[in-house]
């Protein structure tokens, strides 16, 4: 899949064959993506959770009400702001999103389903997640991975009339 097809195929995956488990390298693979996103200053202010343990999935899905894809995913991986690694002005959650969505792309690509749930900036789930992972950077996503149990087709919202031109 070229990278066109790529942007166009990727759709969340809520379901997922329960019981995978995902290979180290493509895990790694997907990581590495997400660190190659641009950053501000090149700070590169994020960190990345990879929660496998069962135990720790449900947590998160009592912490985070829209999660329940978790059930079968075979990971989370969720990334995490750093604003003390970065310079100058609060550019992190920006930073954080291109890492997300540089892991969905490479994801995709590698056979694997994912979907984006957002934590920050809702604080109070926020505060939850990192309870439960004994961290102190803020997680921005849970991002839920697996192997898909369900292909939804790929569409588009490209709306003109949200394009200006000057
Ligand atoms: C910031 C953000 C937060 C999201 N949070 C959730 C979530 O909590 N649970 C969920 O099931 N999907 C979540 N999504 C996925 C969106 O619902 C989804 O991307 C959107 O409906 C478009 O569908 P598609 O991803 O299949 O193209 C989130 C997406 C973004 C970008």
């Amino acid at each position: 899949m070229n990278g066109t097809e790529l942007i166009r195929a990727r759709r969340s995956i809520r379901k997922y064959k329960a019981g995978e488990k995902l290979p180290r390298e493509d895990l790694q693979t997907m990581l590495e993506a997400a660190m190659m996103a641009p950053s501000a200053n090149n700070s590169r202010p994020w960190e990345f959770v990879v929660v496998e343990s069962r135990e720790i999935l449900e947590q998160l899905m009592s912490a985070h009400p829209h999660t329940g894809m978790l059930a079968t995913a075979s990971a989370a991986i969720v990334v995490c702001g750093r604003p003390d690694l970065q310079y100058g002005k609060s550019f992190w959650p920006q930073d954080c999103g291109a890492a997300i969505e540089n892991l969905l792309l490479q994801a995709t690509e590698l056979g694997y389903g994912t979907c984006w749930c957002g934590c920050y900036p809702v604080l109070e789930r926020t505060e939850r997640v990192r309870e439960i992972l004994q961290i102190s950077s803020v997680p921005v996503a849970i991002v839920a991975v697996g192997v898909p149990d369900e292909s939804p087709a790929p569409r588009g919202f490209f709306d003109p009339q949200r394009v200006i031109y000057r």
